[in-house]
């Protein structure tokens, strides 16, 4: 019988259970073994481990977070740290290391193919989907849905008070929760790190066709402005407007997965599952336009995700 590990690493992202299940269910269907890895690339470093039945996966697709939970784990940047991880999937005579999570996740996937030759299958969880070689990450839709949800609350009281808001979504280094959300709530700015924060533009708005109105201005945390408190003050100092901030933060990153994250990661799961029981390795697999996509793991860390033109200049234009 054949056994293939399975981690999750770095920011946890709603959807991760129903990938769990999937990968288990899949795998019973093929007669392979799953050990699932606790607390990610810490536990397979430490050897902490579980088999995984289905009996485990019952009820815990709606469930947000993980149950074989997640870590940031930088010692797996050291060699002699991923020599004792290597050493554990050969103690184990595991034959295949499925790792889900993000570009930090993957590098560590990479590192350990390349140096070990372990068979690794990367599948893309992160709220900020910023994974090259996947349309969508598992957690994003999920992400971008709570936070379009909060600002429709907060934007009764902006409305009803004519205020201005600035509210931070998350995005380590992209736009893309930002882009999204700023469109799906009809936001007066997007303000994302791929494109410069123009804040002359925000107190024209407000100046000519917003005054006395609501503005919502949507932030993404890793914008060059410094995020929603720095804009807010950027704006109270350069024209003397004040400004609501709302950070939204990890409240992204929890509650019950939408069905469009529960189908990805249900596909993406049993994917994993079929390309290592038949010989492929070292891929990414994601999906882009309802098809596949398998991606050298090298390239899903090392490229760079484009938000694509078209968001930014349809934002733009409906602002
Ligand atoms: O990478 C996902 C993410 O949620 C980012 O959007 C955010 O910057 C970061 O993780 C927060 O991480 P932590 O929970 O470790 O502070």
């Amino acid at each position: 019988m054949k056994k293939f590990g399975l981690l999750v690493s770095g920011g946890s992202a709603p959807g991760v259970n129903a990938l769990i299940r999937s990968v288990v269910r899949a795998a019973e269907n093929k007669r392979v073994e799953i050990v699932g890895f606790l607390n990610g690339y810490k536990g397979l470093v430490e050897n902490n481990h579980r088999t995984l039945e289905r009996s485990d996966t019952a009820n815990i697709i709606s469930l947000g977070g993980t149950i074989i939970q997640t870590s940031r784990y930088d010692d797996f940047k050291n060699s002699s740290t991923r020599q004792k991880a290597a050493d554990n999937v050969k103690k184990l005579g595991l034959d295949g290391l499925i790792v889900c999570g993000g570009e930090g996740t993957m590098e560590g996937a990479y590192l350990l193919s390349k140096e070990h030759g372990i068979n690794c299958i990367g599948v893309p969880v992160t709220i900020d989907n910023d994974v090259y070689g996947t349309e969508n990450s598992i957690g994003f839709d999920t992400a971008v849905n709570v936070a379009v949800s909060a600002i429709d609350k907060i934007r009764d009281t902006a409305d009803s008070h004519g205020q201005v808001f600035m509210i931070e979504v998350m995005g380590r280094t992209t736009g893309f929760i930002a882009m999204q959300v700023g469109i799906a709530t009809g936001a007066e700015f997007v303000a994302v790190p791929e494109t410069m924060t123009d804040v002359a533009l925000i107190y024209r708005h407000i100046a000519t066709v917003g005054k006395g109105r609501r503005t919502i201005v949507v932030v993404s945390e890793g914008d060059e402005s410094g995020g929603a408190v720095a804009l807010s003050n950027l704006l109270m100092e350069c024209y003397k407007i004040e400004s609501k901030v709302a950070i939204l933060g990890h409240l992204q990153r929890g509650g019950s997965p939408t069905s469009f994250d529960r189908v990805l990661a249900s596909r993406l799961g049993e994917a994993a599952i079929d390309s290592l029981t038949t010989g492929r390795k070292d891929v990414l697999v994601g999906e882009r336009a309802g098809n596949l996509e398998f991606t050298p793991i090298y390239e899903a860390y090392s490229r760079k995700k484009q938000l694509p033109n078209w968001l930014v200049s349809l934002s733009e234009l409906l602002m």
